[in-house]
């Protein structure tokens, strides 16, 4: 099976495929261009005998600090305008390359091949780069889209479980945003850590028009793309606090179990509303299959996880701006005013998901 569609862009639009088994193919497409890997991957391309910049996946890599030695790496390489970049990797990979495929020489085309379950079915579109400075994470960045997303769900056989159940949060979240027909339909996948190349491939076709659907009706997050932060208020506080020990689709899925919990503690009844009950069956799931989250979560301080939820940069000075989902399942964006009441109900929901071991 294979698929592709384009996703309009305000620079133009650009194509995604998605071919399981094509990842050999992909690369003697683009004999000329200059490939910058994730270092996993060196074995595979000196099989095949090709080279690439090898780069490690790791945070600090991503960074402004780092960026200086890959441009005159990548000059070095005699890279100029007309150069074609790749950039084969998971979501670490995506943004370093998109920083530099933006900035170098003004601005270069560049091809994206995704590794990572989350580049495949999340990041890979959209177009945002974000970079780590100093010890502030993804403080700056650019949108500079790919010119193609070539996807070979096969790649992801060997990730590590944890990879897997953060990739298909997002995806999930993504699909459950989109509406109830994205959402039955991604289930129907039957979707788990266990589950095979040919039903990863139909999820990550299936997250990726919802996704597209967001981005083209709201490129630049002023709007509807805006919920797709669905979780991440009280994920990222969960992250934060964990340091990083929690990865973050795990501590999405955390955060979207901690945004229901908030609006039942304010009287929201999902009783109406079944495609929630689903939901969090789902991600209790996907987080049960990482043993180690338990042990993390019984370590976390509330009191520092409250701090970082308060000083999260979407709130406003007077209130809190969350992703919320009403009665009827439909997820929304809310500004709740900062009081008592508020941040009651916040430390509450998150003692309710922390507490769950
Ligand atoms: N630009 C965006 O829109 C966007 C969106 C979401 C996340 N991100 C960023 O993405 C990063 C996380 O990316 P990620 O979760 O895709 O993973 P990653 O790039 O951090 O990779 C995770 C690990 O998996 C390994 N790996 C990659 N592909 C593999 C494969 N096929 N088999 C085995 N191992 C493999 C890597 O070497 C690394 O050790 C974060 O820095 C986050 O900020 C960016
Ligand atoms: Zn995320």
């Amino acid at each position: 099976m294979s698929e592709s569609f384009e996703v309009e862009a305000s620079t133009g639009s650009y194509s995604v495929q998605i071919e399981s088994g094509a990842f050999e193919r992909f690369l003697t497409e683009m004999p000329e261009a200059l490939v910058i890997a994730d270092a996993y991957f060196q074995p595979r391309f000196e099989a095949l005998g090709r080279t690439a910049i090898f780069v490690e996946a790791h945070e600090s890599i991503k960074s402004l600090d780092a960026s200086p030695a890959l441009i005159e790496e990548i000059r070095s390489r005699g890279a100029g305008r007309q150069t074609h970049l790749v950039a084969v990797g998971g979501g670490i990979v995506q943004d370093l390359s998109a920083f530099i495929a933006s900035i170098y020489m003004r601005g270069l085309e560049w091809t994206y091949v995704p590794t990572t379950i989350l580049a495949m079915a999340d990041s890979c579109i959209g177009g945002k780069s974000s970079i780590n400075v100093g010890r502030y994470k993804n403080l700056v960045g650019t949108f500079h889209p790919p010119l193609r997303v070539l996807i070979d769900p096969a790649l992801a056989e060997t990730l590590p479980v944890v990879d897997r159940a953060g990739g298909l949060v997002e995806a999930v979240k993504i699909c459950f945003c989109r509406g109830a027909e994205a959402f039955d339909k991604y289930l129907a996948c039957e979707p788990g850590t266990e589950m095979s190349t040919e039903a990863l491939e139909k999820v990550v076709a299936l997250s990726l028009r919802s996704k597209k659907w967001f981005i083209e009706i709201d490129e630049f997050d002023k709007n509807e793309r805006l919920l797709l932060n669905f979780g991440h208020t009280f994920g990222h506080a969960i992250e934060g606090a964990s340091h990083y020990a929690i990865p973050h689709g795990i501590a999405v899925g955390l955060g979207i179990l901690c945004a229901l919990e908030f609006e039942r503690q304010a009287g929201v009844d999902y009783a109406g509303a079944p495609g929630v009950a689903r939901l969090e069956a789902h991600l209790e799931k996907l987080i049960e299959a990482v043993p180690e989250v338990g042990a993390h979560l019984k370590g976390l301080d509330l009191k520092d996880v409250m701090e970082r939820f308060d000083s999260d940069k979407k709130h406003r000075r007077e209130v809190y701006t969350l992703i919320l989902v009403n009665a009827a399942g439909t997820v929304e964006l809310r500004q709740i005013a900062k009081n008592e009441d508020a941040r009651a109900r916040v430390e509450s929901a998150m003692r309710a998901v922390i507490g769950r071991n």
